[in-house]
């Protein structure tokens, strides 16, 4: 099928490439030149694992296509995909503007039937919203569906060719039958439902993952206090299955282009609605206090933080991707320069996106060992897999006392780091 996708972000362009892959012939649309340019060269402007592959082959079987004219290739396309930012704003409400601009732009350009797929993660009621905008310029036939997207930053790839489930929101059989069609080839569980329900399907699972990890970071908390290890704790309980092992990982809060946003977008889709959301709101506040506890375990080990040298390992949101959005790294970095202290910080990927939103103060470095020189605490703030492997007996050489070592993601043994000399303090693993 000729599909159109707009947007070629971390969404968009997997799901482009992906399509490519399961058969489809893809356009993918950008207004950022810059962006489809590099695309066009065959460069990838993000680091996603195994997507540059599959982008290089479907464009190479010219199954995927670049644009930066939506009006341009709209013509042929039976779908068009919007995958477009839906960015936090101020009151914690997505903002929707990228979205509505690409659907005025359809509106003025569609001449016959179509299915518009809102694949951005978008507040219950914005598919009724695209309709009434398209139907501003356009009077004939076309459908409005939701189909958000589970991807997780890092293996999106294989997120999108295998998922848990898709999920397909439509209120006519035409545009659901069109959507079953082009996940045909996807022999994974679909389910259709309303618009509705699929709008609210994708903040309802955010906002519990996000609540999983708040809860696990209040039993960390506890387990500081009475003396447990909350590794031990979370293996014990991800082990009923009921409840699973998965998102019970303790350690300085949630980040990302996604949860912070969603979690904050359905808080204030239950308050405009008359609703209050109690249960969001704690879940909301413990990931808050969560990156701040980093804070005051330094300033406890270290009496002060004005203009102590302290490293940061780490920038990303998490590992495997150089995504830094709401990364709980940058957002320690940003207070702890403001304290005073003078960082230093290494990051495999993301210290190229970091640099763009950050102001200064703070000194990147290509090699780990060269960022923590002269340190005096040591900050693990992501959990990337080459941290664990680091020589620690070199690092504890190169730390200036008082050799303080705090483990934001729980990445070490603590009896070890203890053992190696360092002030060690995890997340939660047992009376500090
Ligand atoms: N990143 C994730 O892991 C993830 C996972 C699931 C869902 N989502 C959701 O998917 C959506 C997209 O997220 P993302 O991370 O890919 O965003 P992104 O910011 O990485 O990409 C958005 C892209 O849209 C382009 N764009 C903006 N306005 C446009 C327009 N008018 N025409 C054409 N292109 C335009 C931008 O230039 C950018 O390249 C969001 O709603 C997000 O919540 C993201």
């Amino acid at each position: 099928m000729n599909i159109i996708v707009v947007g070629t972000g971390y969404v968009g362009l997997v799901a482009g490439a992906c399509l490519a892959k399961i058969g489809h012939q893809v356009t993918c649309v950008d207004i950022d030149k810059k962006k489809i340019a590099r695309l066009k060269q065959g460069q990838i402007p993000i680091y996603e694992p195994g997507l540059s592959d599959v982008v290089k082959e479907e464009v190479a079987a010219g199954k995927l296509l670049f644009s930066t004219s939506l009006k341009d290739v709209l013509a042929k396309a039976k779908a068009i995909f919007i995958a477009v930012g839906t960015p936090m704003r101020r009151d914690g409400k997505a903002d929707l503007q990228q979205v509505e601009t690409v659907a005025k732009e359809i509106g003025k350009n569609i001449k016959d039937y179509k299915v518009i797929v809102n694949k951005s993660t978008v507040p219950v009621g914005t598919g009724q919203e695209v309709t009434e905008i398209i139907a501003q310029d356009y009077q004939g036939d076309f459908d409005v569906v939701s189909n958000p997207e589970f991807l997780r930053e890092g293996c999106a790839v294989k997120d999108f060719l295998e998922p848990d489930r898709i999920v397909i929101g439509a209120n006519s059989n035409r545009a659901r039958d069109l959507m079953l069609e082009i996940y045909e080839p996807l022999d994974f569980k679909k389910i259709t439902v309303s618009v509705e329900s699929a709008e609210m399907i994708k903040y309802a699972s955010n906002a519990f993952l996000a609540t999983k990890i708040s809860f696990i970071n209040e039993i960390a908390n506890i387990c500081d206090i009475v003396g447990a290890d909350v590794e031990d704790v979370a293996r014990g309980m991800g082990l009923d299955n009921r409840i699973g092992p998965k998102f019970l990982k303790a350690g300085i809060g949630y980040g990302g282009s996604c949860f912070p946003k969603d979690v904050n977008a359905l808080n204030q889709i239950a308050g405009t609605s008359g609703y209050d959301f109690k249960l969001l709101k704690a879940v909301i506040e413990v990931n808050i206090k969560q990156r701040l506890l980093v804070i005051d375990k330094l300033e406890e080990l270290l009496d002060k933080i004005k203009d102590e040298p302290i490293c940061i390992l780490g920038l990303a949101f998490k590992a495997n991707t150089d995504d830094v959005r709401e990364s709980a790294a940058v957002d320690i970095i940003r207070t702890l320069t403001g304290l005073g202290a003078s960082i230093s910080t290494y990051d495999p990927e993301a210290a190229e996106q970091a640099k763009n939103i950050m102001n200064g103060g703070v000194k990147f470095f290509d090699d780990p060992y060269e960022a923590i020189k002269g340190a005096k605490a040591l900050v693990i703030a992501t959990e990337w897999p080459e941290f664990e492997k680091l020589d620690y007996k070199k690092i504890f050489g190169l730390l200036e006392d008082p050799k303080v070592l705090i483990d934001g993601r729980n990445l070490l043994d603590p009896d070890e780091m203890r053992k190696l000399g360092f002030k060690y303090v995890g997340v939660g693993r047992g009376k500090l």
